[in-house]
């Protein structure tokens, strides 16, 4: 990239500064730094005010399954908008595209999903099950069911309840949160950052037992929900240890809690399966989803809801007093619709072609660990991690100070591939119509800005 901007790009960057309060942001900061202005994005790739071509290791924000700008998606969502450019589901009425996406979703999921309801984030589809689980409870005679657990490291979104329901205490105290009722058990199924000398069977056994303890702790009987992404995303992509899923919904089961997988980053092929949960073999009461059922094309999510839970809400006479003006936009649905065809169409997700991909992305990442920065990587499907380590034998970090993450994530953005940093953990997310070439050309770029990062610390 170069150096100097031009004069749109910087006009650009003032504006955004001056106008834009940005989301996740430190502010008086990117005014300093000002921000990249991406103007287009084609395929794998996003182009910026400057012409420069960056592969998207991080499809958009984990969010981009089948590439960018194609025509059909385009074409999709503008005769949708001709044809019914926005409608209600509220009063009794409803339209073709979201009862076709409710079906399609149905198909998709795994276990007994029954009834699907529609929003616009992964943040209000957290709200929205979080108030469902407790209307639920409350038809069932059981009002003090009102106890969630969640765990550490999890994120579940910003809004009130799901920024409670998030592991990241960085999330809590700007806001007062979290809310009552709200629990989060530790260790996160980390085995590399907390496994110690215990073998990863004995690891998973006690994080598995620690959820034990805290429905115990809490009164089995109170507990009305265990929620957990499948795979750990924003809290460092963090695959859990074998077993580990069977055994948390055994748990629930024996103790009549409802399993509520937060799918917003795992569901639609990103673990190589539909839904995470298909990928561990468990079958959720909810299902919690968004970013990839459009690839991002709109903005849509839904929650997914199962066996008695499904049935309890979807057969009582009262009027369920919960929904937004956009819950099941036609334009988003539609949109959702061929993203899932396109999915299909394509073998993008749980063929053996996309399994060869899966398997080409898992060694290619594996090449880096030979760098003297990298202590581990990982990968399940088309997620990556990477763990920057001072010292390869004892894990030792880099201090915080040392920002090296950060380092890491500019050095790579900077030579053409947008890698994203959770602390000391680099994270991969690439869209699932990546190439091999492309794949190929993610692993040299992560491992010159290994190497750039590597000079800034060593000097
Ligand atoms: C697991 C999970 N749940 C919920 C959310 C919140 O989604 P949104 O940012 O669309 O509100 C996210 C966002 O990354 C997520 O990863």
């Amino acid at each position: 990239m170069t150096d100097r901007l031009s004069n749109r790009t910087i006009a650009l960057q003032q504006q955004d500064a001056k106008y834009h309060l940005h989301p996740f942001m430190e502010h008086p900061n990117i005014a300093r730094v000002g921000a990249r202005m991406i103007e287009r994005a084609e395929g794998a790739y996003i182009f910026d005010t400057e012409g420069n071509r960056v592969l998207d290791g991080m499809a958009g924000l984990w969010t981009n399954q089948i590439g960018m700008g194609r025509p059909e998606m385009v074409e999709t969502v503008a005769t949708t908008m001709r044809e019914l450019a926005y409608y209600n589901t509220f009063f009794y009425t409803s339209h073709p595209y979201v009862s076709e996406l409710a079906e399609k979703i149905i198909e998709k999921t795994p276990g007994d999903i029954k009834k699907i309801h529609f929003a616009c984030s992964g943040s209000e589809a957290v709200d929205t099950a979080y108030k469902l689980v407790k209307y639920y409870w409350n038809l069932k005679d059981q009002p003090q069911r009102k106890q969630f657990i969640s765990r550490e490291n999890a994120y579940h979104g910003s809004t009130t309840v799901a920024a409670s329901l998030c592991g990241l205490t960085g999330m809590h105290p700007q806001f007062d949160l979290p809310i009552e009722g709200i629990h989060h058990v530790g260790p996160a199924p980390h085995y590399y950052n907390n496994g110690g000398d215990m073998s990863k069977e004995e690891f998973c056994d006690m994080c598995v037992q620690a959820v034990e303890d805290k429905i115990l702790e809490i009164g089995p009987k109170n507990v009305a929900a265990f929620i957990g992404e499948p795979v750990m995303g924003a809290g460092g992509m963090i695959p859990p240890p074998d077993g580990y899923w069977p055994k948390i919904e055994a748990i629930c089961r024996r103790y009549g809690i409802l399993l509520w997988c937060d799918e917003v980053i795992t569901g639609w092929g990103r673990t190589g399966d539909w839904f995470g949960a298909s990928h561990f073999g468990v079958e959720p009461d909810i299902i919690t989803m968004a970013k990839g059922l459009t690839s991002g094309y709109q903005p849509l999510s839904a929650v997914a809801l199962g066996g008695d839970l499904a049935d309890t809400i979807a057969t009582s006479e009262d009027e369920m007093v919960h929904g937004f003006t956009y819950s099941g936009h036609p334009v988003a649905c539609a949109a959702a619709l061929k993203n899932i065809e396109i999915l299909e169409r394509e073998g993008l997700v749980g063929t053996p072609q996309q399994d060869k991909k899966i398997v080409k992305f898992n060694e290619a990442l594996r090449t880096l660990s030979d760098h003297p920065l990298v202590g581990e990587t990982r990968s399940i499907g088309l997620l990556g991690a990477i763990e920057i380590v001072k010292n390869k034998q004892t894990r030792e970090r880099y201090s915080d100070a040392t920002n090296i993450g950060f380092k890491c994530r500019e050095h790579s953005f900077n030579n053409g591939l947008v890698m994203r940093n959770v602390g000391n953990t680099m994270i991969l997310c690439p869209p699932l119509i990546i190439t091999d070439d492309q794949i190929t050309e993610l692993i040299t770029i992560a491992r010159l800005a290994l190497d750039r990062t590597l000079q800034d610390v060593t000097g």
